[in-house]
């Protein structure tokens, strides 16, 4: 990189991120503790988290209590981040789940699970960061989305899990309109597949050896959470193979 990219240095930069206890969250977490910025980890599990960061443990890391399903995490992860460090850049929304819900197979709680982890928990998380967001002038969202969130590619696919992708789409481009104005950036990042135990058993997916590293989508966060407030990057498509539209 060079100096007249413009780019935010990284050094003092507070950023959230949700299920970082293992796959894409976790290189993510570790690639942005590498660069510099302070890490706040929102998990289920606290204890085994800690355990794979042991490197990084000091004042540069918080690891707290997150959970989908328990609604108020969502504030206390804030508050105790804020504690902890005084303010916030930057959000990246990674905890997720996938379920078989198509019309003849997956049930009612399948689909609930997938709105719960993968839609409202992103929703309430950015409402309790949003404001300290834009009070710094530069803040970050980063939604790891998919490929199934711009596209239904073919019957083999769960319809609720692209349903709940589309969905955070739609609210990646909300929160871009609400924080626009404060400098907030937010980017839908949509991989095609990546190399975690979520894709293990998904029918269609790219074969394992073509698959993304998940430290490949650690380095797309790392760089989209350095860019300047004049390089805004809607949405971003990762594609593992050739397909039509994206
Ligand atoms: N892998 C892919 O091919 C791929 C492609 C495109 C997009 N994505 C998206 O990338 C994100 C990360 O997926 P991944 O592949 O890294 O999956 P993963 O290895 O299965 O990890 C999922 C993460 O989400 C957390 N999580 C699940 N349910 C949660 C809940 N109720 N509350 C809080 N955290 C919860 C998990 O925590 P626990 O350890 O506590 O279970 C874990 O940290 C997801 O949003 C996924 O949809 C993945």
């Amino acid at each position: 990189m060079t100096d007249n990219a413009n780019l935010i240095d990284p050094g003092g930069r507070v950023v959230m991120i949700s299920g970082a206890s293992r796959g894409i969250g976790e290189a993510i977490a570790k690639k942005l503790l590498a660069d510099g910025y302070r890490a706040s980890l929102g998990v289920r599990d606290v204890a085994a988290t800690a355990e794979r960061f042991s490197q990084f443990a000091g004042d540069k890391l918080l690891i707290d209590a997150f959970d989908a399903a328990q609604p108020d995490t969502a504030q206390s992860w804030l508050e105790n981040t804020l504690q902890t460090f005084g303010k916030l850049h930057g959000l990246v929304n990674n905890a997720g789940i996938w379920r078989q819900v198509n019309f003849e197979t997956g049930d009612e709680d399948d689909l609930d699970a997938l709105w719960e982890v993968n839609v409202k928990a992103p929703f309430r998380l950015t409402r309790c960061a949003l404001p300290h967001l834009r009070a710094c002038g530069t803040g970050r969202i980063v939604n790891i989305a998919s490929t199934d969130g711009v596209r239904f590619r073919d019957s083999t696919c769960s319809v609720g899990y692209t349903m709940s992708k589309h969905a955070l789409m739609a609210m990646s481009h909300a929160a871009r309109q609400f924080g626009y104005d404060d400098g907030v950036r937010v980017t839908a990042l949509c991989p095609g597949a990546v190399a975690t135990e979520l894709v293990a058993g998904v029918p269609g997916v790219t074969p394992a050896a073509g698959q993304l590293a998940p430290e490949t989508i650690a380095h797309i966060v790392a760089t989209l959470m350095a860019l300047p407030n004049n390089a805004s990057v809607a949405w971003m498509p990762v594609n593992t193979r050739l397909e039509s539209t994206i």
